[in-house]
């Protein structure tokens, strides 16, 4: 399979992303790396017996001193105490500030490698190797690194971009199905907010993409790629249009963190999420029924969850509301949204409590 390069265009922090076969432990995919003397390969106890010793050998003949720090596996541990184990292996093997870190996994290792390169020594370079999907189409791209707080996912992290993204498409043929479709979500989530060409395609191939089929696969996580470049490129560190790509994710947040980090995938949230922001979506007179419809449809098809879990016995929608204060759009207290606007884009903006309820009763089954 020929390799595809989605550029990100970030002035003197630009990279790209190379999306192919073969790729991960190829020693030419690295060849325009800096030289360095350490690198630090991060995983985790799942994605190590898989592809740690390839990638490891792959980097051999570029570094001379190349280890492997293997997590234990799980959105719990993406914990400072976990962090702090990258921050132990690099200053116990006095790794310098050229040292390059290697994320080899899914968002949750990306995500918290990342961010002990954006903090070892006040930065040192590091590159994104995603293993699942949900990675390699949004997490490893546009730089946004960090851990969760008991108070708040992801409240704890810096942006931070990588010197390359390798999305090595072949290391989804390990990724269970529930992972697949936790992926999905993500890639269905470009649709609705900035191509709605893009959401009749994966309406048509949602079937070869959950077989796993590599033609499918390849599209899906090039043009995810394209529209999360474009849309970081206009704006990094999320002063307003970036904001559009956590569609889903203010209810998404609120079901991860009610239920305890770990135990909906962070895909799974976001699916049932974009259900419950495309129903906000309509009851704002947003958009037609119809789109909000048409979404649920192609979500349940992936394999994700379009009801809601209830998190409090009692007053569930407002335990909900309560969770989505905590989420980094709020401002001043109030919650804000990403709500799609009827013309293949998204706006943010706020919604009367009132009216988030009765989505929240509406999506919900409280026994
Ligand atoms: P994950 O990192 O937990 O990976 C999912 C599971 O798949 C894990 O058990 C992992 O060990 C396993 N795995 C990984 N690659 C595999 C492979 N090839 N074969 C078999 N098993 C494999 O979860 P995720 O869905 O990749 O990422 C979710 C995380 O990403 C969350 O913490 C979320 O907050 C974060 N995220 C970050 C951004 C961002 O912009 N930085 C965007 C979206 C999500
Ligand atoms: N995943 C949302 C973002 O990168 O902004």
């Amino acid at each position: 399979m020929n390799v595809r390069t989605v550029s990100i265009d970030l002035q003197q922090r630009s990279y790209n992303i190379a999306i192919g076969d073969s790729l991960f432990d190829n020693p030419a995919t690295y060849a325009e790396l800096p030289i360095a003397s350490s690198a630090l390969i991060v995983t985790n106890n799942t994605v190590a017996p898989l592809y740690a010793q390839r990638l490891q050998r792959a980097l051999q003949g570029k570094y001379a001193n190349v280890q492997t720090l293997i997590l234990p596996d799980g959105e719990e541990y993406k914990t400072w105490q976990t962090l702090n184990q990258i921050f132990d292996v690099l200053l116990q093997n006095g790794c310098d500030r050229k040292t390059i870190l290697f994320a080899l996994g899914g968002g949750v290792v990306g995500d918290m490698t990342g961010f002990a390169a954006a903090s070892y020594m006040r930065g040192v370079p590091f590159v994104q190797v995603p293993t699942t999907l949900l990675a390699q189409v949004d997490s490893s791209v546009g730089g946004k690194t960090g851990i969760n707080h008991p108070l708040g996912k992801n409240m704890i992290g810096a942006f931070y971009q990588p010197l390359k993204v390798v999305c090595d498409l072949a290391t989804l043929k390990t990724l269970p199905a529930r992972e697949l479709s936790a992926g999905l979500a993500e890639v269905i989530k470009y649709g609705p907010i900035a191509d709605l060409d893009f959401l009749s395609w994966i309406e048509n191939n949602v079937d070869a993409l959950m077989a796993c089929e590599p033609a499918a696969l390849a599209h899906a996580v090039r043009r995810s790629c394209e529209i999360k470049a474009w849309v970081v490129a206009q704006d990094e560190r999320e002063a307003g249009l970036r904001a559009i790509l956590n569609f889903g994710h203010t209810f998404g947040h609120a079901i991860e963190a009610g239920l305890g980090y770990g135990s909906w995938l962070h895909g799974e949230a976001v699916g049932c999420g974009m259900v419950m922001a495309a129903q906000l979506s309509y009851r704002l007179g947003l958009v037609e029924l119809a789109l909000a419809q048409r979404l649920t449809a192609l979500i349940r098809k992936a394999g994700l969850p379009v009801t809601a879990p209830c998190l409090a016995e009692t007053d569930n929608a407002g335990r909900y509301l309560e969770l989505m204060r905590v989420d980094k759009k709020a401002q001043s207290g109030e919650i804000r949204f990403v709500l799609l606007d009827g013309s293949g884009g998204a706006v943010l903006r706020g919604a009367p409590d009132a009216l988030v309820r009765e989505v929240i009763d509406a999506s919900c089954i409280c026994l």
